[in-house]
C-alpha cells in the first residue's frame, strides 16, 4: 500500500513538470460530460492507431469485463507489456489517494496512455474519458491530446429510469441507451418493467402474465382507454406490446456490467398491477369494484406467495443488491372495502389503510432482506412505519423533497418531478411531441442540487436519478428524443463537484455531445440549438391594475395546483409553459372569484387566460361571466363567454376577456367547468 502511494507521488510529480514545458488549451476538454474534477491540458497528442498495443494487469473477473467491453470498441489493441514505452496504453490497477472504486486518473502524453484506478469502474471511466477527449478521423484511429486528469464522482448513484410498460423497448434499444449511458459514467439502469401498460419479463411461474398480459389492443394508451384497458394474446389482430424472455435479460445485465452499469429491476407493487389482475384475477380484492382496480389485495396470502415467487425469479436474474418494488400511487381506499383485506386489518390491529400497504410493504422488505437484497420504494414508502434498511427513491417534492426520509435515517436516492422528469416538456409545447404538462427544460434539470440543506448525515443522499415514464413515449426515437441531452445534464450533476458547474460551459459541450451522438451513435436527441426557451410573456411582470389586490374565493382552489395560493392570480406574472409551479392556479370545481380594487376604479379591461391540456387533464372552461359590483353584493354582468373546447389540440393557452369603460370596486370572474376530472388552471387576472 505505501509504496504504491509513493508511486502516486512519482506520478504526480511527473505529471506536473510535464504540463510546465507544455502550454495549456481549454478547448479539447469541451466535449467532456460529465465534467472532470480535475483535468490539464498539455500540448502535442497520442495517436491512436492499429499498432496501439494495450496493456492491463486487471485480473479474473474484471479482466474478463474488460475484454469485454474492448471488443465493443472499433479499435483493435494489439497485446502489450508492462514494459512498453511506446505507442501504448496501460490499464493499471494501483490504489489511489481516494478510497473511490470509481475515481481514476489518466494521463496521456505523445507516448502513452495510463489510466490508473483502484478498480475496474475506475479503468473503465478513464476509458470513457480518454474516448471523449479524442477526435478520430476514421473509426478505427483517434488522437487524444495530452492532458492529465484526476477524476472521482459526487454520488454513488447516477441514474436512468425507463418505463417499458406504457410502451415496449426491445432489447436492441436497451443495449443501445446503455452503451450511450455508460459514456457519460451513468451507472445504474432502473428498469420499470411492469405496469398498468402491460407485463414485460418472463416469469415461469406464473406463465399467464407474458401469456395475457404483454399485449394490449391499442399502442396509444388514450385509444386504449377508450377499449377499456383490456390486454390480448400476441397473435391477436392488432396486438401491441412484447416481453422480455430470460435469455434477453441475461444478455442485457451481461452487457451492462461489462459496462458498469446495476440494473435495478422494478416489479411496482401493490398498486399499479392491472395487467397482474387480468392475468390472475384472484389477486383482486373481494369487492365488485375491485375488478377495475389497480391494487393486489393485501388480506390474500396468495398475493403474498405471488410476489414473493416472481421476486426470487427476479434476483436470480438481477445480481443487484438494490431490489425495486415500486409501491407508488396505491389506491387505498379499494382495500377498505374488501373482507379479506378487513380481515388483514383486524388481525394485525392496523386501523388505516396507509398502514395496511406498509404492512404489505415491510413483509417484502423482510423477504429480500432474507435473500441478502435491499429493497428500494418510492417515497409513498414511508407513509408508515418501514425499516431504516429500505432505501428510498424521492420524486414528491410537494412531501419534503426527501427531507422526511433523511429524517427517519433513510438512504435517498433524488429524483423529483420537478427536475428529473424526462416524459416533461423541453421545450415551447406548440412545437413539441406530446409530452407531460410541465415545462423541464435542460436549464432547469442542470440547475438542480440534489443535496438537501438541513442538518442530516450527507452520506445519505445516494444520488440522483432521470426517469423516462412512456405513456407519451411511443417510439425509439421519441425516447431518445426526450432523454437527451437532459440526460447529460443529470451525469453531470451525478458526477461533477457543485462548484464546477456552470450551464452556459455545459450547453456548449452538450452541443458537441448531441452532434457526436447523432453522427456516430445514429441517436435523435433534442435539436437544443433551435431551442425556444420559455414563454416570453412569463419573462417579465405584467403590470395591470389588479396587481397586488386581494382575491376572494368564493369556490376554493386544488391544492395540488395551488400555484402561490392567495397570491397566484394578482402577484403581476403570466405562468410559463408548465401546469405545474407557481404561476398557474387549478380549480376541481368552478373557478369563482372576486378581486379587490379597494376603491372605485376606472376599468377598461379585464381579461385571464388558461391553459388547455386535455390529455394532461387540463380543460378550458366551458362558460365565463366576467361582472363588476361596488358592494360586494349586487353584480352587474359585463360579459359572458361560452366556450367550446376543441379535444384534438394538444396544448393551448387561451385568453378570455372583457373590454369596456366601467368604474367599479369589486370584479367576480366566473368559470364554470366542463368535465368532473382534472382542473382549470388560470395563471392571472388582468385589469386595465
Ligand atoms: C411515480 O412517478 N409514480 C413514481
Ligand atoms: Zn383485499
Amino acid at each position: 500500500m505505501e509504496k504504491h502511494i509513493i508511486s502516486n507521488n512519482i506520478f504526480r510529480a511527473i505529471c506536473q513538470i510535464l504540463i510546465l514545458f507544455c502550454p495549456m488549451s481549454e478547448l479539447q476538454a469541451q466535449n467532456i460530460i460529465p465534467k472532470p474534477n480535475n483535468i490539464v491540458m498539455g500540448s502535442g497528442q497520442f495517436e491512436l492507431n492499429s499498432q496501439t498495443k494495450l496493456y492491463t494487469n486487471l485480473k479474473g473477473q474484471e479482466k474478463l469485463l474488460m475484454d469485454k467491453y474492448l471488443q465493443t470498441l472499433p479499435f483493435h489493441f494489439t497485446t502489450g507489456k508492462a514494459k512498453d514505452k511506446a505507442n501504448v496504453i496501460k490499464l493499471l490497477i494501483e490504489p489511489l489517494q481516494t478510497q473511490n472504486q470509481e475515481a481514476y486518473q489518466l494521463s496521456v502524453t505523445p507516448e502513452e496512455v495510463i489510466i490508473k484506478g483502484n478498480a475496474g469502474a475506475g479503468l473503465f471511466y478513464g476509458l470513457q474519458t480518454m474516448t471523449q477527449l479524442g477526435v478520430s478521423h476514421t473509426p478505427s484511429t483517434m488522437n487524444i491530446p495530452c492532458a492529465i486528469v484526476n477524476d472521482e464522482p459526487r454520488f454513488v448513484h447516477r441514474g436512468y429510469m425507463l418505463d417499458v410498460s406504457r410502451h415496449f423497448f426491445d432489447k436492441n434499444f436497451i443495449i443501445k441507451m446503455l452503451d450511450i449511458l455508460s459514456f457519460y459514467k451513468i451507472n445504474t439502469f432502473h428498469w420499470h418493467l411492469v405496469d398498468t401498460g402491460g407485463w414485460r419479463i418472463q416469469i415461469d411461474k406464473y406463465p399467464k402474465l407474458t401469456e395475457l398480459a404483454a399485449y394490449r389492443s391499442f399502442s396509444d394508451l388514450n385509444d386504449w382507454w377508450t377499449d377499456h384497458n383490456r390486454f390480448c394474446k400476441k397473435d391477436s389482430i392488432g396486438a401491441y406490446g412484447g416481453f422480455y424472455t430470460k435469455q434477453d435479460i441475461k444478455e442485457i445485465v451481461a452487457y451492462a456490467t461489462a459496462h458498469h452499469i446495476n440494473i435495478i429491476p422494478e416489479i411496482d407493487m401493490p398498486g399499479h398491477s392491472r395487467d397482474v389482475l387480468w392475468a390472475y384475477p384472484e389477486l383482486a380484492c373481494q369487492d365488485k369494484n375491485a375488478n377495475n382496480s389497480n391494487e393486489l389485495c393485501i388480506g390474500n396470502e396468495k398475493t403474498f406467495r405471488f410476489c414473493e415467487d416472481v421476486l426470487i425469479e427476479i434476483m436470480e436474474l438481477f445480481p443487484s443488491k438494490y431490489i425495486h418494488i415500486g409501491g407508488d400511487e396505491a389506491n387505498r381506499n379499494i382495500w377498505k372495502d374488501c373482507s379479506l383485506c378487513k380481515k388483514r386489518m383486524e388481525e394485525e390491529h392496523i386501523t388505516k389503510v396507509a398502514d395496511l400497504q406498509s404492512y404489505f410493504t415491510n413483509r417484502m422488505e423482510k423477504f429480500l432482506a432474507k435473500h441478502g437484497r435491499t429493497m428500494i420504494g418510492w417515497d409513498e414508502i414511508l407513509d408508515g412505519d418501514i425499516s431504516q434498511n429500505a432505501v428510498v427513491m424521492s420524486w414528491r417534492e410537494e412531501v419534503d423533497g426527501g427531507g422526511e426520509a433523511l429524517r427517519k435515517g433513510h438512504r435517498v436516492i433524488m429524483s423529483p418531478t420537478s427536475h428529473c422528469y424526462l416524459d416533461y416538456y423541453q421545450d415551447c409545447p406548440y412545437f413539441e411531441p406530446q409530452g407531460l404538462l410541465g415545462y423541464i427544460p435542460l436549464k432547469k434539470v442542470y440547475n438542480f442540487e440534489p443535496m438537501p440543506t438541513g442538518n442530516f448525515d450527507q452520506s445519505l443522499v445516494l444520488g440522483i436519478q432521470g426517469n423516462l415514464w412512456t405513456e407519451h413515449v411511443p417510439t425509439i426515437n421519441n425516447a431518445e428524443y426526450k432523454t437527451f441531452p437532459r440526460m447529460q445534464a443529470i451525469a453531470e450533476i451525478g458526477w461533477t463537484q457543485p462548484e464546477l458547474k456552470d450551464y452556459d460551459n455545459f450547453r456548449t459541450r452538450a452541443l458537441s455531445a448531441m452532434d457526436y451522438l447523432k453522427e456516430k451513435k445514429n441517436l435523435h436527441p433534442f435539436n437544443l440549438r433551435t431551442e425556444i426557451g420559455p414563454r416570453m410573456e412569463s419573462l417579465q411582470p405584467c403590470t395591470n391594475l389588479a396587481k397586488g389586490k386581494k382575491v376572494n374565493y368564493l369556490a376554493p382552489y386544488d391544492p395540488s395546483f395551488a400555484g402561490s395560493k392567495e397570491a397566484t392570480l394578482t402577484d403581476g406574472w403570466l405562468g410559463d409553459w408548465n401546469g405545474n409551479g407557481d404561476r398557474w392556479q387549478g380549480f376541481v370545481g368552478n373557478m369563482d372569484v372576486v378581486i379587490d380594487m379597494e376603491t372605485p376604479t376606472e376599468i377598461q379591461a379585464i381579461g385571464s387566460s388558461f391553459l388547455f391540456v386535455p390529455t394532461g387533464g387540463q380543460y378550458l372552461p366551458d362558460s365565463i361571466e366576467i361582472s363588476i359590483s361596488n358592494d360586494g353584493k349586487t353584480y352587474k354582468t359585463l360579459k359572458k363567454i361560452s366556450v367550446t373546447s376543441d379535444y384534438s389540440i394538444l396544448f393551448h393557452i387561451y385568453t378570455f376577456a372583457w373590454a369596456g369603460q366601467e368604474k367599479a370596486r369589486y370584479i367576480r370572474y366566473h368559470a364554470t367547468k366542463p368535465i368532473t376530472w382534472g382542473d382549470i388552471l388560470c395563471d392571472e387576472i388582468i385589469i386595465k
